[in-house]
């Protein structure tokens, strides 16, 4: 399960993220919608720990992405648009 709790995301004092939270559960498919700047990178960069937050917290099977990384990103295949380094 993926849990989501809470998400904001400030870019110095523009809010990228205004309090996301929801759940998907094992088992399904979702895709983001939205227009160009909506946040949906943002989003997903922090769901997979590419990218801090500025509030709130991400369950990946129930580890947490910024707590217990490593356990969180085994869970995970994540291609990003621009891969970071960490
Ligand atoms: N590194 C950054 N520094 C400052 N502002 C940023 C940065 N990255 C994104 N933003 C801003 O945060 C908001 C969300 O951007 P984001 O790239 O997450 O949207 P997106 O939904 O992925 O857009 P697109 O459909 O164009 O890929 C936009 O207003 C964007 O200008
Ligand atoms: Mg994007």
């Amino acid at each position: 399960m993926i849990s989501v709790e809470g998400l904001t995301k400030y870019y110095d004092d523009h809010k990228a993220l205004d309090n996301i939270s929801f759940e998907i559960e094992e088992g399904h498919v979702y895709g983001f919608l939205g227009p160009n700047g909506a946040g949906k990178s943002t989003l997903m960069n922090i769901m997979t720990g590419c990218l801090s937050a500025t509030e709130g917290r991400v369950l990946i099977g129930g580890y947490d992405i910024f707590e217990e990384p490593n356990k969180a990103k085994k869970l995970i295949g994540y291609l990003p648009e621009q891969p970071p380094f960490i």
